[in-house]
């Protein structure tokens, strides 16, 4: 408990957030470690959400990383200064449709290529563009192709850069900027062969989840595989031989899909019950009795 602060959110309403069951997390959270690492941070609103010194991002995603990136590097008014100016510039609002559509192709044949400039400045200019078409589209995804083009459709009349999204925005970009943070772009496995041998860790672990809707697969061709589910627990296996503690999230049911996978290796382990419902998280979801998600932990 002592391992807590107040509450921070996500700046962009990121799916996978685990803002709902955070009490939970904090609850249990250790209190005699230094750092938190994160191998799937996402938004690393949870790391956000402790008081640890130190802590430790990675995510395989290079357009959310790049994202987090620029957010932890520039100054929060020239962010969301920049922001403004783009709204400003394509005259997006809740209702046009035609001002996102236009900033879409703009920023699919003339920006898009810098994501991955070797000029600063360009790459920076291009990561607050893809993080504002990002506010006015579909759920807020960040979905791209192969190619790094931006190809969510329209969040018409749903999506928008309102004032709550701005607050959260503030709170978030400050909450990053008061924290010392590392941060690296690389598959899991890659990311713990290079940090294991850092002592008086906490890994926070949340993994896209074998048996739902693989979203990171849809909208980042991130695929999730069963090898990655079967490598995930042995990661937890050597954090936990290492003497490292760790906290893993995932789901072990849905409708009549159990994770078998999981279902084994937390028999190991402890496991508490986050009793969370998914109705409001999934409108796709039809069997809405038996979802279950569950964390797990090695202390
Ligand atoms: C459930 S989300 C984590 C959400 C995070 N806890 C948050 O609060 O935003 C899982 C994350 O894993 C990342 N990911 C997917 N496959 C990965 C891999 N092989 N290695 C590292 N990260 C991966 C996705 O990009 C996604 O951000």
């Amino acid at each position: 408990m002592e391992n807590t602060k107040t509450s921070i959110k996500n700046g962009f309403n990121y799916s996978g957030s685990k803002f709902r069951i955070l009490p939970i997390i904090q609850q249990y959270l250790p209190n005699d470690c230094k750092i938190i690492v994160e191998p799937f941070a996402g938004t690393f609103e949870v790391s956000l959400n402790t008081v640890y010194n130190k802590k430790i991002y990675n995510d395989k995603n290079y357009y959310l990383f790049g994202i987090i990136k620029v957010l932890i590097e520039l100054e929060p008014e020239y962010i969301i200064n920049e922001i403004d100016e783009i709204i400003y510039y394509y005259g997006l609002s809740k209702d046009n449709k035609e001002g996102f559509l236009k900033f879409r192709e703009e920023f699919n044949e003339r920006y898009s290529k810098h994501l991955f400039s070797s000029d600063e400045d360009y790459k920076n200019m291009s990561f607050i563009k893809l993080l504002t078409l990002m506010y006015y589209s579909f759920n807020y995804y960040l979905t791209m192709d192969k190619n790094g083009r931006f190809i969510n459709t329209s969040g018409y009349k749903r999506s928008w850069f309102n004032d709550s999204l701005r607050n959260k925005l503030e709170r978030y970009i400050e909450a990053l900027h008061c924290c010392d943070i590392d941060m690296y772009n690389l598959d899991f496995n890659d990311f713990y062969n290079k940090t294991k041998n850092i002592k008086d860790c906490f890994y926070f672990i949340d993994p896209p989840y074998l048996i739902s809707d693989d979203i990171y697969s849809r909208t980042n061709n991130l695929k999730w595989s069963i090898d990655d589910e079967i490598e995930l627990y042995e990661m937890c296996d050597n954090i936990d031989k290492s003497n490292c503690k760790f906290m893993l999230v995932n789901q072990l049911q849905k409708g009549d899909k159990t994770n078998v996978y999981l279902r084994d290796f937390s028999k190991k382990y402890r496991v508490i019950n986050t009793d969370v419902n998914f109705y409001n998280c999934n409108y796709q979801r039809k069997n809405k009795g038996n979802d279950k998600e569950i964390i797990v932990i090695n202390y």
